[in-house]
């Protein structure tokens, strides 16, 4: 082959190749209403697509990408009744393991107050945390939770920046309402927190 016909079919292949992408981009996004390929790319702050892809696929459990889009409702007995015994038995996908780590190294002083637990129940404990925290979540509020933190692992969740930014428009007034008490009461205004769903249109703040 001379150089021209080695550049016409090397234009060629290319030809095909992006146009093959370009259709999958297309039919993914008929299909998904998911973001296309380079739109990702650019996609550098992602906060928009809270809003914007929850409407679409409520019986898609999980999205082609297996990621899922809720939160697993907390689903073991002894976490639920020791550590729900207080408050809103928090999903382990909320916190990086290092944080639930320092939450259980601290029962004598559990933000004022003295937990006890037996050796059996803490072990359970542990691992139902540590085997589900958020770093190995694909949902995507623990993605994002993982996100805003990096390698920090606070003590609470409501330390976690992405968090905090998500509530910065309710008043510290509100907060101490009875029916609320702190931003740690989460099941107080997220009316499906059990379910594990913080998505925004199931928020209602009581009176
Ligand atoms: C005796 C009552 C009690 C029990 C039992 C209890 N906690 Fe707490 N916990 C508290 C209090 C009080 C706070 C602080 C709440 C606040 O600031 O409004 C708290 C806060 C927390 C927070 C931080 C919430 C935030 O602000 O983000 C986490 C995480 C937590 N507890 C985990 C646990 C775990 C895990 C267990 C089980 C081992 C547990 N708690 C059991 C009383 C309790
Ligand atoms: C005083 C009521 C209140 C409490 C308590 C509260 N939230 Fe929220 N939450 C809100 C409001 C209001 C929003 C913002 C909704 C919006 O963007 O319109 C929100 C937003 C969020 C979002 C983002 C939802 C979205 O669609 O972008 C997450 C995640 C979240 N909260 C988690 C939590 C967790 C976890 C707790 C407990 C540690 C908690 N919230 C406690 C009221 C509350």
């Amino acid at each position: 082959m001379n150089r021209i016909q080695k550049c016409i079919v090397f234009l060629l292949a290319l030809f095909l190749l992006t146009n093959g992408a370009f259709y999958a981009a297309l039919a993914d996004h008929d299909e998904h209403e998911e973001k296309r390929w380079y739109q990702k790319i650019f996609d550098w702050d992602d906060d928009d697509d809270d809003n914007d892809d929850d409407h679409h696929r409520d019986d898609h459990k999980y999205s082609k990408h297996h990621s899922k889009r809720y939160l697993n409702p907390v689903d073991n007995p002894t976490y639920k009744e020791e550590c729900g015994a207080c408050h809103f038995a928090y999903q382990p996908e909320l916190l990086p393991s290092g944080s639930w780590k320092k939450v259980l190294a601290g029962l004598e002083d559990h933000f004022g107050e003295v937990l006890e637990l037996d050796p059996d129940s803490k072990k359970i404990i542990a691992e139902y945390l540590k085997g589900n925290a958020a770093e190995h979540s694909s949902a995507k509020r623990a993605v994002k939770i993982m996100r805003s933190l990096g390698n920090r692992a606070p003590l609470r969740i409501t330390e976690i920046p992405y968090i905090r930014e998500k509530h910065h428009e309710v008043s510290p007034n509100v907060l101490k309402r009875e029916s609320i008490g702190s931003l740690s009461n989460c099941s107080a205004c997220h009316t499906t927190a059990e379910r594990g769903i913080y998505e925004d249109d199931y928020v209602s703040i009581p009176r």
